[in-house]
């Protein structure tokens, strides 16, 4: 079970499921949020980007081509860059083949429906605002959705959403828009910066191999800006061994393709 995201972590770091139980199931797919809930996962992880028309597309890359038929469907269109796409030309790709045959079908999800699928799971979210600098005004638009669908209303904005993103402008725009949701700047910024973060982001979510105990304990001995003492969730770490070492020194969230195996090392530790 999973302690609150909010509060101290005295029976460990949650796990979080990143782009879904992405070593199992097609990355950022409405079924690998889906495995992750099969595997008694709470919190997931995913990335959002927009299509040419607007749409608020879930997809890690920049371009379609990784993790789609893009290049089949759309040979002439190189380099396939999410944001030459409309969202009708998105929804007709196969986002699971490349994975295995037996996922073939798959789509591609849009905001709406990721959103959706996480509130039907009872599940929580790190959001992630992947390349804000393609997108400018990406983080309005995001915040605009998210509130048409009811997920910044008091319970799921405290408990189940955090919005993160590599660039500390963008985390920043989402602060000042909604200071009311958690933020994590993705990253491992210098001890000495970190009180400067700590004004606009709850959390300050690292490589697992830029961190130390002493690195946790700087940013616990920090207070975000709700209050809260800071927090780090560490990623993207798949053997359980590391993910133990981790927890001891203080992580308070794992973000792991294997979602699974690592929830069962942190419980068992
Ligand atoms: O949530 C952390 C992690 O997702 C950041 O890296 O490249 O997997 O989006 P990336
Ligand atoms: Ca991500």
């Amino acid at each position: 079970a999973s302690a609150e995201a909010d509060t101290p972590h005295p029976r460990g770091p949650i796990t979080v499921a990143h782009r879904g139980a992405s070593a199992a199931v097609p990355e950022n797919t409405l079924a690998a949020i889906d495995e992750a809930r099969d595997m008694g996962i709470d919190w997931v992880e995913n990335d959002v980007q927009r299509a040419k028309d607007g749409e608020l597309v879930i997809m890690h890359d920049d371009t379609l081509a990784r993790t789609t038929d893009v290049e089949q469907k759309f040979p002439d269109r190189a380099p396939w860059k999410v944001a030459d796409f409309t969202w009708k030309e998105i929804s007709t790709l196969d986002a699971g083949s490349w994975k295995g045959p037996e996922f073939a079908g798959l789509k591609v999800p849009n905001l709406e429906q990721y959103m959706n699928r996480v509130e039907h799971n009872d599940q929580r979210l790190v959001l992630e605002i992947k390349k804000p600098e393609l997108y400018p005004g990406i983080e309005a638009e995001t915040l605009k959705e998210l509130r048409g669908l009811g997920w910044l209303d008091r319970t799921h904005v405290s408990r189940k959403l955090v919005i993160q993103a590599f660039s500390a402008d963008s985390v920043k725009k989402v602060h000042a828009l909604r200071p009311d949701i958690k933020t994590g700047f993705l990253g491992t910024p210098p001890v000495a910066e970190l009180p400067q973060y700590a004004t606009f982001a709850d959390q300050i979510n690292s490589n697992h191999g830029t961190v130390s105990a002493d690195y946790y304990k700087a940013i616990h001995a920090l207070t975000g800006p709700h209050g809260r003492r800071l927090e780090n969730y560490t990623w993207t770490v798949d053997d359980p061994a590391r993910a133990v070492e981790l927890a001891k020194w203080g992580a308070d969230g794992i973000i792991t393709n294997k979602p699974d195996e690592i929830a069962k090392a942190l419980a068992a530790a």
